[in-house]
């Protein structure tokens, strides 16, 4: 089982450090337990047992003193593709409104390329592998704003797959350098027409050439059963309630795969609901389903809400992620903190669960996270495409 795996891991490794840290360091034990006493208790049970015995029994008898919550070392991993997921999910005492209710962000940004797409890439290939599709050698190719296309340079990298994305030729200077980094091949479409117009080109080279092959992120199952079998347990494991579940919508799948397994778990007593960016102001990785295209991964009716982001309080709440609770995020991520504080603020107690998408080192050059929020929050929203 992979909490037995990464706990093990991960306590032996905190175990580690706490030996060599002063005594004074409290450890973070779910029963808030000083590690020093935990620590003088198995030395005065364990007498003078030698090195790494001793080590292994410390550690043994820490995690009967129900374990180290951080599982701070994050779990040992074969190879980098093996290490997505297992992100930490951080409490954000300040922007909740209420001492019952709890807001927690899920930081998917803490994934080897920075977005929640490696969780989604890494499936789409092996979804594609296990059912005999693709072989080494062969192209990937996919319409993607960024996030996706940059999970699977990075994942194809890594198994020998060549790849080409079509992404709007106006996305951010980072994205273009973060593709060409990992040896992606890059097909611009129309700025204006979005990631709409990514998908239309990608379908159409699709059809002309049948040496490619298209994970079609947008219709692919395997998109939200990333989440389904990936993200929501992680949430499960670590929150016994919840009451509502904020996030994104592009593809949909973090909102479906999320939704199925938390609406399995808890019934309707968890609310999902969508961040949407208002018709025509582009939220970089989000869109309206007004805009006409429905993934076909959607099942609206896992929707219990849907609320509309200006791209004014993205900006404003991306900037209040980063000043008031120190998370450094994408702009997608404050429109969904922003959804997410406002369901809080409609409940009496309980637990808020959003996902940051992806982290801010892709947007830096927009100047959104150091230039004063009175002239970023006026200006046009295409600037940060
Ligand atoms: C930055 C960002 N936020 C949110 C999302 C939405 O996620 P999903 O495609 O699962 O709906 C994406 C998707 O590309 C994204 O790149």
């Amino acid at each position: 089982m992979r909490l037995q795996g990464s706990l093990l891991a991960g306590g032996f490794c905190a175990l580690m450090r706490l030996c060599a840290q002063s005594p004074s360091v409290v450890c973070a034990g779910a029963r808030g337990e000083r590690a020093e006493a935990v620590w003088d208790r198995s030395r005065a049970a364990l007498g003078s047992a030698p090195g790494r015995s001793l080590h292994h029994a410390i550690f043994r008898e820490v995690m009967a003193a129900e374990g180290l919550r951080n599982k701070p070392c994050g779990g040992r991993y074969g190879d980098i593709v093996r290490s997505i997921g297992n992100t930490p999910l951080v409490e954000l005492p300040r922007l909740s409104p209420k001492p019952g209710v709890h807001i927690w962000a899920k930081l998917e940004s803490r994934n080897p390329t920075g977005s929640v797409k490696d969780r989604v890439a890494r499936a789409l290939i092996e979804d594609a592998e296990e059912k005999g599709a693709i072989s080494p050698g062969q192209t990937i190719l996919e319409p993607t704003s960024g996030n996706t296309g940059i999970s699977l340079a990075m994942i194809c990298s890594r198994k020998g797959y060549p790849v080409k994305v079509v992404m709007p030729e106006n996305v951010t200077r980072e994205r273009t350098q973060l593709l060409e980094m990992y040896g992606a091949q890059i097909v611009y479409s129309e700025g204006s027409k979005g990631s709409n117009g990514a998908v239309e080109k990608a379908l159409e080279m699709a059809e002309k050439d049948s040496s490619y092959y298209m994970p079609y992120q947008y219709g692919n199952p395997a998109n939200p059963e990333a989440h389904y079998n990936g993200t929501a347990l992680e949430i499960l494991e670590e929150l016994d309630e919840v009451s509502a579940f904020v996030a994104g919508l592009g593809t949909g799948g973090t909102l479906m795969g999320n939704g199925r397994r938390l609406k399995e778990t808890f019934g309707d007593a968890v609310k999902i609901v969508a961040a949407e960016p208002m018709q025509g102001e582009p939220v970089q990785g989000l869109r309206s389903l007004d805009d006409g295209f429905i993934p076909p991964i959607i099942d609206i009716s896992l929707l219990d809400r849907k609320i509309f982001v200006t791209n004014a309080d993205a900006i404003t709440w991306t900037r209040k992620l980063l000043d008031e609770e120190g998370i450094f995020a994408g702009v997608s991520s404050g429109a969904i903190a922003r959804v997410a504080s406002r369901i809080a603020g409609e409940l009496d107690e309980g637990n808020v669960v959003f996902i940051v998408a992806d982290d801010g080192w892709k947007y830096l050059s927009s100047g959104i996270y150091t230039r004063p929020l009175e002239e970023i929050e006026n200006l046009d929203s295409t600037v940060w495409w």
